[in-house]
């Protein structure tokens, strides 16, 4: 049975949903989904965009002949080469011999190493500013290496407006017959996966993805349509979509708040987080999200990390060092490039205290750009009401920080 939705009256969107699959990459959850997007064009020749994943093969297929109705298929234009939107392609080509693949020089690299199997088929690799006809349609292609691979490249139709995106502007959550962002409440439903996609999949390469869209603002403004590889399809608000990506992508925080991220072993240190969120809600600050390390995956935390202006790092010392979930939250943000945030440092421990050294260390000499307070907070086991004081320091600092 086929599963289609129109985009155009003479493109079609031929993806698959997956709520099967429980951690995307085998590393991040995704509780709500998640969907592979695959376009096919009606032209004087007919063109698919990409393929799937193999779990969503059949699906995509079933789609593909619905949509061909007969027809050949004669052009598979691969804008991304990673297997969960190339995986399907061999079950395309044995389907039909005649198709020719375009791709880039990298792109066909990287297909060799994976091992598709293309033989037989002809071969088109096209550079930035190619383009090509369809017959009524013509296609121009702009390379985004890093844009999550070295190799991907973007397709925009000149004729409608269609921007073939890949992994740019794409989002966890399975569509589940919605196609459109004007179907959806973006704002209550969707930004969350968007971002923690976003954030986690491509967010170490901030600048690649400033670098592509730099490239692609001279023909913005021909663009009607966003069509990427997973989400949501972008028929208009692009601004709204584009800030928001401008944001992540140049590790702007959202919005002004604090994020306070706690390892507790036995409560004490979660105890001081509450105190602490409590401190600076009655200060004013309403904006405040607590986390606890040990049962947020690491994809929700670095989300966050991305949303909030400030994060409040309590750890209890653990073997002589940081509690390990915090410690690998900390690796997870250095390795995705995380910067400019200011940081406020709460250590806990019964006996040689060490966590927040270690944690000021990673902070100032592994990461860029970030600020740390002064003001630390270090209890020993538990929280004593002598140590009221100290907790309004900390809360002070933080909103002082807010202010310049
Ligand atoms: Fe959804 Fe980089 O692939």
């Amino acid at each position: 049975m086929h599963i289609v939705r129109k985009v155009t009256d003479d493109l079609y969107w031929i993806g698959a949903n997956d709520h099967r699959l429980t951690l995307f990459e085998n590393i991040h959850p995704i509780p709500e989904g998640v969907s592979y997007n695959a376009y096919v064009l009606l032209d004087e020749q007919t063109v698919l965009f990409d393929t799937v994943d193999w779990d969503a093969c059949r699906q995509m297929m079933e789609n593909l002949e619905y949509v061909l109705d007969g027809r050949d298929l004669d052009v598979v234009v691969v804008n991304h080469w990673e297997p969960d939107h190339a995986a399907s392609l061999q079950a395309v080509l044995a389907r039909y011999p005649n198709a020719k693949i375009v791709s880039t020089e990298k792109g066909f690299m990287i297909c060799r190493q994976f091992g598709f199997r293309t033989e037989g088929h002809e071969t088109v690799e096209v550079k930035e500013g190619d383009t090509m006809s369809f017959g009524t349609h013509t296609v121009t292609f702009l390379e985004a290496p890093m844009v999550h691979w070295p190799e991907p490249m973007v397709t925009l139709d000149l004729t409608n407006g269609a921007l073939f995106s890949a992994d740019a502007f794409g989002s966890f959550k399975a569509l589940d017959g919605k196609l459109f962002n004007d179907e959806v409440n973006y704002e209550e439903g969707w930004i969350d996966s968007n971002r923690r996609y976003l954030v986690n999949i491509v967010g170490k390469y901030g600048p690649h993805i400033m670098k592509l869209l730099g490239k692609a603002a001279p023909v913005l403004d021909q663009v009607k349509f966003i069509c990427p590889l997973h989400g949501l399809v972008w028929r208009n608000n692009f601004d709204y979509l584009l800030d928001k990506y401008q944001h992540w992508a140049t590790y702007e925080p959202e919005e002004k708040g604090v994020l306070i991220v706690y390892a507790s072993m036995y409560g004490n240190t979660e105890q001081v987080a509450q105190a602490l969120a409590l401190e600076l809600v009655e200060k004013g600050m309403t904006n405040v999200q607590v986390r606890d390390v040990s049962n947020t995956h690491v994809s929700y935390l670095i989300a966050d990390v991305f949303r909030y202006s400030h994060i409040v790092f309590a750890s209890c010392t653990y073997n002589l060092g940081i509690f390990p979930p915090m410690h690998n939250f900390l690796l997870d943000m250095k390795a995705l490039n995380v910067q400019n945030r200011t940081c406020a440092i709460v250590e806990s421990g019964s006996w040689a205290i060490r966590s927040g050294d270690l944690i000021h260390d990673i902070l100032d000499k592994e990461m860029k750009q970030m600020t740390i307070l002064n003001e630390r907070l270090s209890v020993a086991s538990h929280l004593h009401e002598s140590e009221t004081e100290d907790l309004s320091i900390l809360a002070d600092s933080i909103l002082d920080s807010m202010r310049e």
